[in-house]
């Protein structure tokens, strides 16, 4: 089997105050998976996102163990540059990841740390937000953009790095339907691998063949989302719940 884009083993970490988030996950995907990371409030699925490009680590404050890897390349204080390279991370809130003074010098940033300058920076710019449907803002101030815009945005300057491995923590979250829609076209267009973090179950069915489900800080379920999601007994003991009227059994089988 080839090296897995993301590797990671017996991830623990509890933040600086004590509070244990992570108890020894385990979560290998490889190239070019699409995999949905589901689980109730509190689960410790964006303590594990923020892993996994060196944001959080045993050594940021709190106590941890285990590893993580990309492609092979340890995630540590070392390697973080090249990692940031590889891993794009959509933050859960888009204020996190925006704080330039325009559209366009956020979505410049990483790509200019890589060192693209002139026409090919702005390509790139403007190739990635030409695929959220965030062109025409390019010059206009992100702090005066609605919040489904910011998110658009937040998830360009992520395509912007083309990474490796696209991490996003709730993306479908206040985009309107056909700005939801739009994301996932955009996600099942591009050749990348894909860790998605979502509460948004008919998201996940439609866009990830796999689901991981983290409860508690534990991986407890890892399998066909499709397999997951009509886990009943599954289900109820971890807090997710189907929208009403949705039933995966009634639409066709992919
Ligand atoms: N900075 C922090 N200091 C202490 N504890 C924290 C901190 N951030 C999160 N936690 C705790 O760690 C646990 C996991 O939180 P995390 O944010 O990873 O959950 P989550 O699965 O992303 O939840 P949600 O679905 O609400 O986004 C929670 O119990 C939370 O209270
Ligand atoms: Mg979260």
């Amino acid at each position: 089997m080839s090296t897995p884009v993301l590797d990671v083993q017996g991830l623990a970490y509890a933040y600086p105050d004590g509070h244990q988030a992570l108890f020894g996950v385990d979560l290998h995907v490889h190239r070019g998976e699409r995999v949905a990371l589901l689980g109730p409030n509190g689960a410790g699925k964006t303590t594990l996102v923020l892993h996994l490009n060196g944001i959080l680590s045993a050594g940021s404050g709190g106590h941890g163990a285990g590893t993580v890897a990309v492609s092979g390349l340890p995630v540590e204080k070392a390697n973080l540059s090249e990692i940031r390279r590889r891993v794009g991370v959509v933050f859960q809130d888009p204020d996190d990841q925006l704080f330039m003074g325009t559209v366009r010098a956020d979505v410049a940033f990483g790509p200019a740390n890589l060192g693209l300058r002139g026409e090919e920076l702005d390509r790139r710019v403007m190739g990635a937000l030409d695929q959220v449907g965030m062109a025409e803002y390019v010059d206009r101030p992100p702090h005066h953009l609605s919040f489904g815009q910011r998110r658009r945005v937040a998830v360009a300057t992520v395509l912007a790095m083309e990474p490796e491995i696209l991490v996003l923590d709730e993306p479908s979250s206040n985009l309107d339907p056909a700005s939801r829609r739009e994301l996932a076209d955009i996600l099942r267009s591009l050749d990348v691998t894909v860790l998605m973090v979502t509460h948004d179950l008919p998201y996940a069915l439609e866009l990830c063949p796999r689901a991981v489900v983290l409860s508690g800080g534990s991986v407890v379920a890892d399998g066909s989302t499709y397999d997951v999601l009509t886990d009943d007994v599954l289900m109820k003991e971890h807090r997710l719940e189907l929208p009403f009227g949705f039933d995966p059994t009634a639409l066709p089988r992919r």
